[in-house]
């Protein structure tokens, strides 16, 4: 079965008052317009057309690179039914089920889109559309049944008398199938002649059933998937939504959430069995994380991979990678680049970048660390920092294995400590050290004998 979905992302989604597209805007870190297109892909539609328009460029890049995905521009906004129109005219779709989604409906869900679309390549309908009945109808289109309960049409929310308005509770969710070739057949009857002055596609319906197509709906018995985002507080609404379900996916699936009202999760995240998630945590993007870690409370890990076992308390981490058996926090921050290998550790106000921390090698306390590959079992003593950056180029620093770095170092790059070395404390490391050296960089030490007794006894004459 070859399925084409056409996504339409062309509106000006006034409602939200943005200077950016609608459906840029993101859901638990995705692009609403990436929730749906990737929806659409899972349920194997072979060919995403998406309907490009108001801020057509900022969504274009959010859809680059995706395959099978392709961009074909609305010029003008007509209306839901002219943005289809341009879909099958632009990609030459001509037959075979046409799943048509709304830009602005996330929560749609794979399985639902591949059930519409196989009913209509089955033949029994020339068109169904998903309906709802949310507790808060408004806004939405109608559903209007005849006397046997089949679909005769849909009345939107601004063309229904108030009596439809009160009455007719089913709603259209902005997601249908149509058999391609009754669509490209008819979809030039459809007129401007309502309430917005647009072509609906809801109109589709009504056409298809006079010309004498079986038409349908399914009803979704979770209204939840069928929202639609028009506004921030809709944006916020299904972001609770989307949380929600994944977080209960987590922890269907072995892991162990304390507070899930404050776990914000990513849709694309994955998480090993028996990892405890502490309150106040948002893991985003491709971030993963392996088997019986603890992480939080307060983290933020956005595109990072954490292997098993380690514990990531009160870190922000973002293209960070954190092998097995780490401990993180708290307090540390990780930024691309910075790689945690096994039994390491990067303790509290650590800041660690584009830097490799060797197996066992440990960063305590308050260090900056950037452009360094350190060996293993190294000990980097509270506040020593890599001088990496002289105010025009970054550069780089090496330590051997087993060093120990003492407190307070310097180590103004580009510099090579070696392995087995010594640094005494507060050190301001500016040439290299050779493996097994004791090196120390600080003036002597004066001790005054007396001296407070002496400055006691001249205060008290004074
Ligand atoms: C639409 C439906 C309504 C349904 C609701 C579900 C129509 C006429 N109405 O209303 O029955 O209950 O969705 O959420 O379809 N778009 C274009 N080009 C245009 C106009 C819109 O691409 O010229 C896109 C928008 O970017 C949006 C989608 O189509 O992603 C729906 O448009 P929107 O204005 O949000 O329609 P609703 O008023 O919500
Ligand atoms: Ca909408």
């Amino acid at each position: 079965m070859h399925v084409t979905a056409i996504v339409l992302a062309a509106g000006e989604g006034t409602r939200m008052k943005s200077n950016h597209a609608k459906v840029s805007h993101r859901i638990l870190d995705k692009p609403m317009i990436n929730w749906v297109v990737d929806a659409a892909l899972q349920a194997g539609c072979d060919r995403v057309v998406t309907v490009v328009g108001s801020h057509a460029d900022e969504v274009r890049e959010l859809l680059g690179g995706l395959e099978n995905v392709e961009c074909v521009e609305q010029t003008e906004r007509l209306g839901t039914g002219h943005a289809v129109k341009v879909a099958l005219d632009a990609a030459g779709i001509a037959e075979g089920p046409v799943v048509v989604l709304n830009g602005d409906l996330p929560l749609i869900q794979p399985d639902t889109i591949r059930m519409f679309a196989e009913t209509v390549a089955r033949g029994e309908y020339a068109a169904a559309v998903l309906t709802m009945t949310p507790p808060n109808p408004f806004g939405y289109g109608r559903i209007e049944l005849d006397e046997t309960g089949a679909v005769t049409r849909i009345i939107e929310q601004k063309d229904c008398t108030p009596e439809q308005a009160a009455t007719l509770l089913e709603c259209n969710a902005g997601c249908y199938a149509f058999d391609g070739a009754a669509l490209v057949a008819h979809i030039g009857e459809l007129s401007t002649g309502n309430a917005q002055g647009e072509y609906y596609l809801t109109d589709m319906l009504e056409i298809l059933r006079n010309a004498g197509s079986a038409v349908t709906y399914f009803h979704c018995n979770d209204f939840r998937e069928g929202l639609g985002v028009n506004s921030r507080v809709q944006l916020a609404e299904l972001t609770g939504i989307a949380r929600d379900r994944i977080n209960a996916r987590h922890m269907t699936e072995g892991v162990t959430m304390i507070d899930p009202s404050s776990t914000w999760i990513g849709p694309d995240v994955k998480i090993g069995r028996d990892t405890v998630i502490l309150p106040s945590v948002m893991l985003m993007g491709s971030t993963v994380i392996g088997e019986e870690c603890t992480v939080g409370p307060n983290t933020r890990l956005t595109d990072t991979c954490v292997g098993i076992c380690s514990v990531i308390d009160e870190t922000v981490a973002i293209e960070a990678q954190i092998d097995d058996y780490v401990n993180c926090g708290p307090r540390a921050y990780l930024r691309p680049g910075a790689h945690l290998c096994d039994h390491s550790k990067a303790g509290t106000h650590v800041e660690i970048k584009k830097s490799t921390i060797g197996r066992g090698s440990k960063v305590p306390h308050l260090s900056y660390i950037g452009d360094t590959q350190m060996g293993e079992g190294v000990n980097i003593g509270a506040g020593s920092i890599t001088c990496n950056y002289d105010g025009v180029n970054k550069h780089g620093t090496v330590i051997g294995d087993r060093t120990f770095i003492g407190s307070d170092t310097m180590m103004v790059a580009p510099v090579h400590i070696g392995s087995d070395v010594v640094v005494g404390a507060s050190s301001c490391i500016t040439k290299d050290v050779p493996d097994g050296a004791l090196a120390l960089e600080r003036s002597h030490q004066t001790n005054i004998e007396g001296y407070t007794a002496r400055k006691n006894a001249q205060n008290a004459k004074e």
